[in-house]
């Protein structure tokens, strides 16, 4: 199976209205003319699926910002599952992301269910994991990261994408130097290998976490690198598909 191409994904976070759906009708339009080496995806709020699907045309994907872990459908008031994400038109999903990890309280077992779930509506969840500023200062990067892949990851883990957002660097304008993306990006598969015996075939690890067109270059240029995941830069076109167009494969 070839691998896949890498992905560069946009996370809108509560962020967007109708008329900035415009944004992705125009970005749309640029990749519609590129060569498309590199999948984007853009995950509007919930409300907006519909209507980023309608603007997104054939060469951009959109996707959900998180799902239910339930796949049945279930009295669960202010819910949607997977599977509506799916019926929306949505291909992938992101689960785990540190704000739902902190503010909602979800543990590992939760966002696995959350994967889980996506992967049964034939979603491909991006399972977010990173460490805190705290966790980095007292060394235990490899530690945290290792048990969150580990517990939040679904046993047959091809056809997931995970992304490497450590927490202190999200929203801001630090990031770690580009040689601890790569440690720990290595880390990441060498986790995931050992529990599927072998390379996920398909699996793409994603860095998120400040990406901006400044940076972007030097990011994908970094050893296991195989895509990123946007907050900020991805609410324009412009600055999200500078950073698209920063990808060697983007062509
Ligand atoms: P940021 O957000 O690019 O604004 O740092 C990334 C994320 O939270 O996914």
């Amino acid at each position: 199976m070839a691998a896949h191409r890498p992905l560069i994904a946009g996370n809108w976070k509560m962020y967007g209205r109708t008329v900035d759906l415009a944004e992705i009708a125009k970005l749309a339009h640029t990749l519609s003319e590129r060569a498309g080496g590199v999948e984007a995806l853009i995950c509007p709020p919930a409300p907006y699926i519909s209507g980023a699907r309608a603007s997104a045309g054939a060469h951009l994907a959109i996707g959900g910002q998180d799902c239910s872990p339930l796949q049945q459908d279930s009295a669960r008031t202010g819910e949607y599952s997977a599977a509506m994400l799916a019926d929306l038109g949505a291909t992938y999903v992101i689960v785990g992301h540190s704000e739902r990890r902190t503010q909602h309280g979800e543990s590992d077992a939760v966002v696995r269910q959350k994967a889980e779930a996506a992967l049964a509506a034939g979603l491909i969840p991006i399972i977010c994991v990173g460490e805190t500023l705290a966790e980095r200062d007292a060394g235990r990067v490899a530690e945290v990261v290792g048990a969150q892949v580990e517990k939040s990851t679904p046993e047959t883990s091809a056809h997931v994408a995970v992304a490497y957002e450590p927490v202190w660097a999200i929203g801001g304008t630090t990031t770690p130097t580009l040689a601890e993306i790569a440690e720990v990006h290595i880390l990441i598969k060498a986790v995931l290998e050992r529990r599927s015996s072998g390379a996920p075939k398909g699996l793409r690890v994603l860095y998120g976490g400040s990406v901006a067109p400044k940076n972007a270059r030097d990011i994908f240029s970094v050893e296991g690198v195989d895509g990123a995941l946007v907050g900020r830069a991805s609410l324009k076109a412009a600055d999200f598909e500078a950073i698209i167009s920063s990808h060697p494969a983007a062509g």
